[in-house]
């Protein structure tokens, strides 16, 4: 298993391009599967997720071509023909959004037989709301042997969903399959994240007919069959947050470009709270900070967007570490979501968890030492740390970052940081 290794104290000084959305590009990549035509994704990221539900798809008998096209990275599906909806336990446990391939399957075939994902680290992470869904949506569940069997023999018809809370994954599941149901489907209480809009403008441009973009009602009128089409896949607001984080922890100027500062507002307000200094630009924001002014502990609370990223909140979690005073963390979105506290505390945080918050008493200076990730966004908040640890720090399970940051160790390293990849240690013996 690889490792990351960061010397800390360097500054820096350059411009990071923003990939393509890794949660935007699976929901797309999901989409693939309602329509017998060519479905082309540019800006598509180059990651372990992509990459493995890709192999899910092609398992399902979709033709999957990664390229470099004109307009850079691209994927094409080609759904022609549907030869299995059968979605086994060994690949949906690996990415549990792979799960969201039922309501597709269903709603071009009547039928599909996915396995349920399993908890995870961040939480319980149930998908109740997604089977109600869908149960509304006419189909015929039954669960077996941690199975999900769904069919729909006659089609799916459109119904009126009331989401009890907010959760990204049941709405867009709900949005993949009525698409293609028979009548119309109005979903109440919707997610309205960024990706979330993406699918549903990438649906339209394949004939779907949706209104409400960007809101929590979103009312969808079903339409007998879907157009293949291009489709660029929106920045990733997540990978830019981290890197703007980045850029403030190490200290220096950076300017992210191929991206959209109005998609990471609330992080952005919190950061040039705590003196940071952040210049929206056509394509991106600059992120400046003079090392030598300690920054100031702000408090943060994880709220469904346009409120702060439980996807950034690691990050933030990493800056915090060295401001100047306590910053209060409130986590709302998932119930198991610090356990990045531990590893920062190893490098010399000073952290205190109870349930849902977190208190970071900012400490002078971090110390470089090993390890471990343990979800995707955690692994990114001890990289942003070992930038400014003294000494070395090593970064184990590099796997984790690998599934959502594409060429890391390259962006940031362009931009001064002494970081490098090391292959194939066994990172077990850390702690
Ligand atoms: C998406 O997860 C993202 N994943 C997550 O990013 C992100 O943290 C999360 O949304 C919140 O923004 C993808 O887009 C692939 P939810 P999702 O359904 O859809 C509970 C990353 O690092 N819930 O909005 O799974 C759930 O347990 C990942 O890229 C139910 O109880 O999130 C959670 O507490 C991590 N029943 C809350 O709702 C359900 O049926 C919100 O989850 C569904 C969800």
């Amino acid at each position: 298993m690889d490792r990351i290794a960061i010397q800390g104290g360097a500054q820096l000084f350059g411009e990071i391009p923003i990939s393509g959305a890794k949660n935007s590009a699976i929901k797309l990549m999901a989409a693939s599967i309602l329509t017998d035509q060519p479905l082309r994704l540019t800006n598509m990221p180059r990651l372990a997720d992509t990459k493995f539900l890709g192999q899910l798809l092609r398992q399902f008998g979709i033709t999957v071509t990664e390229s470099d096209g004109p307009d850079g990275q691209q994927t094409l599906f080609d759904a022609k023909a549907i030869t299995s909806t059968f979605a086994p336990y060994e690949l949906v446990r690996q990415m549990r959004a792979s799960f969201n391939v039922l309501g597709p399957l269903l709603a071009r075939t009547g039928h599909a037989r996915v396995s349920l994902p399993g908890g995870c680290t961040i939480g319980a992470r149930p998908v109740d709301l997604h089977i109600d869904a869908l149960s509304r949506l006419g189909a015929s569940i039954e669960l077996d042997e941690g199975y999900v069997s769904a069919t729909a023999p006659k089609g799916l018809r459109g119904a009126e969903i009331v989401f009890p809370f907010v959760s990204v994954g049941a709405t867009e599941h709900a949005l993949l399959a009525a698409v293609l149901a028979n009548g119309t489907t109005v979903l109440r209480n919707a997610a309205r994240e960024p990706e979330i809009g993406d699918l549903a403008r990438c649906l339209i441009a394949m004939g779907a007919r949706i209104q409400g973009l960007d809101t929590d009602v979103l009312t969808i009128d079903g339409v007998t069959s879907l157009n293949g089409t291009d489709w660029s896949v929106i920045p990733d607001r997540i990978e830019m947050g981290s890197y703007a984080v980045a850029a403030a922890m190490a200290g220096g100027e950076v300017r992210l470009t191929h991206a959209r500062a109005d998609l990471i507002q609330a992080l952005t307000d919190k950061m040039i709270q705590a003196g940071v200094e952040i210049t929206p630009t056509d394509d991106g924001v600059i992120v400046r900070r003079d090392p030598a002014r300690r920054l100031k502990a702000v408090d943060v609370t994880t709220e469904i967007y346009p409120g702060f990223a439980t996807d950034l909140q690691a990050q933030f979690m990493a800056l915090m570490t060295t401001a100047e005073g306590t910053s209060v963390i409130h986590e709302t979105i998932f119930e198991n979501r610090f356990m990045h506290a531990p590893e920062l505390a190893r490098l010399g945080a000073d952290i205190a968890v109870h349930a849902g918050e977190a208190r970071v008493n900012g400490v002078e200076v971090l110390h470089g030492a090993p390890v471990m990730a343990t979800d995707l966004r955690a692994s990114v908040s001890l990289v942003i740390a070992g930038l400014v640890a003294q000494g070395e720090t090593t970064v184990g399970r590099v796997y984790h970052l690998d599934r959502g940051f594409e060429r890391l160790e390259e962006k940031l390293g362009a931009c001064g940081a002494q970081i490098r990849r090391i292959h194939g240690e066994d990172d077990s013996d850390g702690h």
